[in-house]
């Protein structure tokens, strides 16, 4: 898979570290950046990240902040991005599972490395399931649509 991978300056560290292990995986990794521990501004990544999916370039996205909470708001910006923050192998199984998130994030001060590689694992591991979760998703797509036109 090709996964896009972002992060602000508070996430650099786990982003260096999932980079590597999606790597080791065999996934293709599109780094878009922070490429330092300098203080940056989380939403420039997420659009990035987001971008990258929303075209097709990506399959899928993964952002890292301090608490996941400022990615997922600014990813879920882009048209067609389904952002999950997740924060246990539940959220991480259900991302998918449900949700079919084509992006995840997560805290990278609240997650540590080992729990940051289940979820990011687990996510990628998982199936959509379809059924009854289409038709959810298809009113989100709608509702994205309805506030284009205004
Ligand atoms: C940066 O200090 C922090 O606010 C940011 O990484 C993130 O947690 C925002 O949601």
């Amino acid at each position: 898979m090709r996964i896009a991978i972002g992060s602000d300056h508070a996430g650099f560290p786990m982003k260096e570290i999932i980079k590597e292990y999606l790597r080791s995986l065999g996934h293709e990794v599109l780094d878009m950046g922070t490429h330092s521990a300098q203080s940056v501004n989380y939403a420039e990544f997420a659009e990035k990240v987001a971008r990258e999916v929303a075209s097709g370039r990506a399959q899928r996205g993964i952002l890292i902040c301090g608490t996941g909470i400022g990615m997922a708001i600014a990813a879920n910006k882009v048209g067609g991005i389904r952002a999950a923050l997740v924060h246990s192998e539940y959220t991480a199984k259900m991302a998918a599972m449900h949700n079919d998130a084509n992006i995840i994030t997560f805290g990278g001060r609240v997650e540590g490395p080992q729990e940051a590689k289940r979820f990011v694992k687990i996510w990628l591991e998982t199936p959509f399931e379809g059924g009854r979760h289409n038709k959810r998703l298809e009113k989100i797509t709608e509702m994205e649509e309805k506030c284009k036109e205004g």
